[in-house]
């Protein structure tokens, strides 16, 4: 596909072409990834951030946002659920903060988790931009995949949603550090964002192929309810969604064999939002298992599902779910995407003699 052709997709209104787009991007995602769903729970550890993004219901100036922080315990308990779950990964997301205090506390915690859980349960931060020394640390204390939204890949749009002091070079060499430091690197876009064009989101997925990412999280732009983006646009629901999904296929016919997550975004747009991720071409799905008492307070936007998952018999419906869509879940694996290690291959080839970065102290697997 070219540019033109991805913006017909992503801009186009008729059910049929849809339809069909979405049926090809389904058989393209089986051929390359398989019908196996991959868990990542995630724990939103924090909600204390330092920065202002606009959109964002949890950024510094939110005077709305109730800050809490889980305790050490707390974030052990929730990795050894995931763990005994048989979910084969955790995400530990939280607001930015890149304080020695943090960055200490983080370390201790990723050797411990890996500890406890034999070194078994796969990591994925999320947990913004930070110096490649904190990278390399928590990379060597057991992380092995990182999350860094680019948000848009247009350096106008992103100054347009950031604060002044937000830069868009420093989070491209971010996502440069993190590529360098070994990490499976995931990035995204929030979809529909005011002032976002089919021709910008077009050319975020061409982005993608050009900084050659591992996993994508994209999910639709929601209102956050006192944001100074929360009146910029109408915010029509039914829109964001199905470009999200619009979006999933157009990513998985173009970057074929990556990891593709259906965000919660998704499904705060709609209950059965996951699902139809998976249909359009996601095989990722992260489930909340941050304590219910904090849910409330993770608010990037409004509406945001406060399911409880972490009940047994919310696994089983979620499982069941999954299986309605004709897949399983890839329990106990951490289902890390075909492209990571073809990726890495290419490197091994390059630097035949060289020792390449991909292995950590924690676990033996990439
Ligand atoms: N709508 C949708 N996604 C949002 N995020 C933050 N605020 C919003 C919003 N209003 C997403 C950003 C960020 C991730 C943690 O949450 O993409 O990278
Ligand atoms: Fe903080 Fe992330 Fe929200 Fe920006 S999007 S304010 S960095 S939590």
């Amino acid at each position: 596909m070219d540019k033109k052709e991805i913006v017909e997709i992503l801009a186009s209104e008729d059910k049929n072409f849809i339809h069909d787009i979405f049926k090809s991007a389904y058989e393209v995602k089986t051929a390359k990834v398989g019908t196996k769903v991959y868990y990542r729970g995630i724990i939103e550890f924090s909600n204390i951030c330092t920065k202002n993004c606009s959109y964002c219901g949890i950024r510094k100036s939110s005077t709305i946002a109730r800050r809490y922080e889980m305790t050490d315990e707390e974030i052990l308990n929730s990795a050894m659920f995931a763990y005994r779950n048989g979910y084969g990964s955790i995400v530990l997301q939280s607001g930015e903060r890149s304080d020695d205090e943090f960055v200490g506390r983080v370390e201790k915690l990723l050797k411990r988790i890996k500890r406890i859980t034999e070194n078994n349960l796969g990591i994925t931060l999320s947990l913004g931009e930070q110096t490649r020394e904190t990278y390399s640390r928590w990379f060597r204390a057991g992380a092995h995949r990182y999350l860094l939204r680019i948000e848009t890949s247009n350096p106008f749009l992103y100054g347009d949603i950031h604060p002044k002091d937000h830069s868009f070079e420093r989070r491209i060499s971010c996502l440069e550090d993190l590529k360098k430091t070994g990490y499976q690197v995931g990035t995204g876009v929030m979809i529909g964002i005011p002032g976002q064009k089919a021709e910008d989101l077009a050319d975020d997925i061409m982005f993608f192929k050009t900084i050659d990412v591992d996993m994508l999280g994209m999910g639709p732009y929601l209102p956050s309810k006192g944001s100074p983006f929360e009146q910029r646009c109408e915010f029509i629901p039914e829109r964001n969604y199905i470009l999200a999904l619009k979006m999933i296929a157009a990513a998985r016919l173009y970057l074929e064999d990556i990891n593709i997550a259906s965000t919660t975004a998704l499904q705060a747009l709609s209950p059965e939002g996951r699902e139809q991720g998976l249909k359009a071409g996601a095989n990722v799905i992260m489930p909340n298992i941050t304590p219910v008492e904090y849910r409330d307070s993770y608010l990037l936007y409004d509406n945001k599902p406060r399911a409880d998952e972490n009940k047994e018999d919310c696994l089983k419906c979620l499982e069941k779910r999954i299986e309605l869509v004709g897949e399983d879940v890839g329990y106990n694996e951490w289902g890390d995407s075909p492209h990571f290690f073809k990726r890495l291959c290419g490197k091994r080839i390059l630097e035949s003699s060289a020792q390449t970065p991909v292995q950590n102290s924690q676990n033996n697997m990439v």
